[in-house]
This record gives structure tokens, sequence and C-alpha cells, in this order.
């Protein structure tokens, strides 16, 4: 089967097409296309995502990010100019009905779409949250109008279980083989960061989260602390790498508390009266600031993870979400479960899918495939939960 999904919660806009082949035990997967367009060229000079400009950008760039996708996964001859079949009456008006808040979309879709052929999908993903509920609506009324017009049905998938999945999603043709579950997974993004018990696919215990910051959220508010743009993550990773450890001491919140919950916001508090003290920041007390930020957020995030590994007696670790990008993290997680628990396997997501894709999206939306919701009852939920 192929699965086409769609992605837009955030600040991406991406379309991934996924073919499935084989039987049970010997199931291959083909990331056919995996298309995203970002927009952080657009937010990074207000320093974060505005809800209303991510939703103006995804209805603009739906439908050229989906011809990319599907030239990708079919030749762009095999799909387009072959059968221009034009809408019947009760179609456009319900495509209309489907996209009256979005009319820029709708422009695109009722061009584009009547001048292709229906190509080879099977069913069609698309994230429903948690994430900015008017950026996940474009995405959902353009699987809605896509599936009416086509005939295919739709899976709707949760974004975190899609960050979920990305540990396993690698390269261009992958398999995910007979998993000894308890999982444990770490997810870290912009607006997550929770510890996932996967007692199997599809269910899944959420054994600690943050109280209050994200782990990506606090990589981004210090980052404009120091005066780097948005997104935080990458920046304080480049400057850190200059910097010396122990030179400004940060606390590690809830390291030794009993949950495996988080909080980063009072670490986010600590950088700021750490920057009021030294007054004037040069490049070299930025780089040692950032360095001990990286510091302790990964030293609360891998020793709550090691400590749940042991309890749950989780078998694998993975992670994901756009902090799992974090190379210090990566290495501290890696090296101290080695230490630690070494016949604990840990699997990582490849850097360029920690953050939001749609191939995710499909990897999930397989393990969903008999989930049936009929259109109309698809809704966006901006704080859905695992
Ligand atoms: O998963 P993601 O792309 O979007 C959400 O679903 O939120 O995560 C984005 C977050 C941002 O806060 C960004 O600063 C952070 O991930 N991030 C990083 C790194 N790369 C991205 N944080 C730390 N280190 C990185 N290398
Ligand atoms: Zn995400």
């Amino acid at each position: 089967m192929n699965i086409l999904a769609i992605e837009t919660s955030c600040d991406e806009t991406a379309i991934s097409v996924l073919g499935v082949s084989g039987k049970s035990r010997e199931i291959k997967f083909e990331a056919l296309a995996n298309v995203v367009l970002s927009q952080i060229k657009i937010h990074e000079k207000y320093g974060g995502v505005f809800p209303a400009l991510a939703k103006r950008e995804h209805q603009r760039a739906l439908v050229p990010v989906l011809k990319e996708a599907l030239a990708q996964s079919f030749g762009a001859s095999d799909y387009q100019f072959s059968v221009s079949k034009k809408f019947s009456k009760s179609q456009i008006s319900k495509i209309k009905k489907l996209l009256e808040r979005e009319p820029e979309l709708l422009k695109q879709f009722l061009k584009f779409i009547p001048a292709i052929k229906k190509p080879d999908i099977d069913a069609i993903a698309v994230t429903y949250g948690p994430g900015l509920e008017p950026a996940l609506w474009v995405g959902i009324n353009f699987a809605k109008a896509l599936s009416e017009v086509w005939g295919v049905r739709l899976i709707p998938v949760n974004h975190m279980e899609g960050h979920l999945f990305s540990s396993f999603a690698r390269g261009k043709e992958f398999t995910i083989p007979d998993l000894q579950f308890p999982i444990l997974a770490l997810l870290v993004s912009g607006g997550h960061t929770e510890l996932v018990l996967v007692k199997k696919w599809g269910q899944y215990e959420k054994i600690g989260e943050t109280k209050d910051d994200a782990a990506g959220e606090a990589f981004d508010k210090v980052a404009r602390m120091l005066g780097l743009p948005y997104p935080g993550g990458p920046q304080i990773s480049k400057i850190a790498k200059s910097g010396k450890p122990g030179i400004c001491p940060l606390p590690r919140p809830m390291l030794n508390s009993k949950d495996f919950d988080f909080s980063f916001s009072g670490l986010k508090t600590a950088v700021l009266y750490t920057i009021k003290k030294i007054g004037k920041l040069n490049k070299q007390t930025k780089a040692d600031i950032a360095r001990e930020f990286e510091e302790a957020v990964s030293e609360v995030l891998v020793k709550k993870t090691i400590k749940a590994a042991e309890k749950y007696g989780a078998n694998i670790v993975v992670s994901g979400g756009g902090v799992a990008a974090n190379e210090r993290l990566r290495n501290n997680l890696s090296l101290t479960l080695k230490q630690s628990l070494p016949a604990v396997s840990l699997l990582l997501p490849d850097k360029e899918a920690t953050t939001d894709n749609a191939l995710m999206i499909a990897v999930a939306a397989y393990f969903n495939r008999k989930k049936k919701i009929p259109a109309g009852k698809l809704k966006a939920n901006g704080n859905l939960s695992l």
C-alpha cells in the first residue's frame, strides 16, 4: 500500500509518500517522497512561531509541496497532463465548503487537482494534534478535500506518535524488525518533553512530562537571551562547542525527584540571573553559558531516561523531536546507557528526521491503518495526548 501523509502542526509544511510491501514479518518500507518546506525564515524575525502566519504559509505551500511529492514518487510524466477530469458540481461545492477558510489553498486546489490523474495512493494520513490548531486545520482540510476527490480513506495521526517512530524511519528503505517491548521513548520537541512507555504499538503510557516549559522551548528562550536567532537549539549547540564547562554553574532542576517529570522554567530564569550578574556578555561568556545550559538540560533528560528504563524494564530506548538532534544529548545518552544498562539498546533518529516531517507521520499511520474515522468526525486537537 502507498500512504500519503500530511504534516502541518507547526512551522513545517511536509508531505511524504510511503510505500509498504511484503508480509507480516517481512514488511518493507520505502520513502517514495519526503518533502519538507520550512517556514523558519518567515518566523525568524519574530523570534517564534505565529499561528496565523503559519496557517497562511501552509495554505500557500501545500499544493506546491504535494506536486513535488507526487513527482518524486511517481515521476512527473506519469501523473501530470494525463487525464484532465473536471470535478462535478457537487464535488466542487463540497471542496468549496471544506476549504472555505483557506481561500488561497482552494484556488490552487481547483486548478491543480483536476488536471492530474489520481495517484497510486491507498490512504491519506494527516496530523490532527498536538500542535497549533489553526495550522493543524489547514492540513486536515486539505486531507479531507483530497480524500473526497480521490475516494481514499483518511488516517488521523498523533504528532508525538510520529516522533516516536522517527527512530525507525531511517534512510530511503527500511524495515521495522520484531521488537522486544517495552520500549521507552524520550520525546523532546519545541512543545513537548515526555517519557513514554511503549507496551506495544498503540499502547502508550506517559510516565513523565515537563511541568512547565518544554526542553526545546527552553533552548529557544535562552538563545533569545543570548541574542541568537530562532530556533535556538541549533544556535546554542553551535556556540556551546567553544564553551568551557563549569564556568557559570546552573541548576539541574528535578534531577533527583522521585518521579519522571521535568521542569525547565527555573533553569531559564537561572540563565537570566547569570547574564545579569555578568553584565556585558562577550563571545566567550556566551559560549560558556550555552555549554553549561546544554549540559544541564541533557543531564536531567539522560538521568531520568535511564532511571525510567531501569524501573520499567525497557529493552530499547528511542528518542525523537527537534531536541533529539542535540549532539551533547545524543552522546550523553548513548554513553550513560552503555555504562548503566548495557543490555538496553538505543535507537536514535537520523538528525534530519528529528524535526517535523511527514515520513514519520506516514509510518505511524501504517501502524494505525485499522483506525477508521469518517471525514466529518476528524477535528484538530491542539492538546492531543498520546
Ligand atoms: O520537533 P520540532 O521540530 O517541532 C516541534 O514539534 O516542536 O522541535 C523544534 C525544537 C525547537 O525548540 C528547536 O530549538 C529544538 O527543537 N532543536 C534543538 C536542536 N535542533 C532543534 N534543540 C537542541 N539542540 C538542537 N541541535
Ligand atoms: Zn514535532
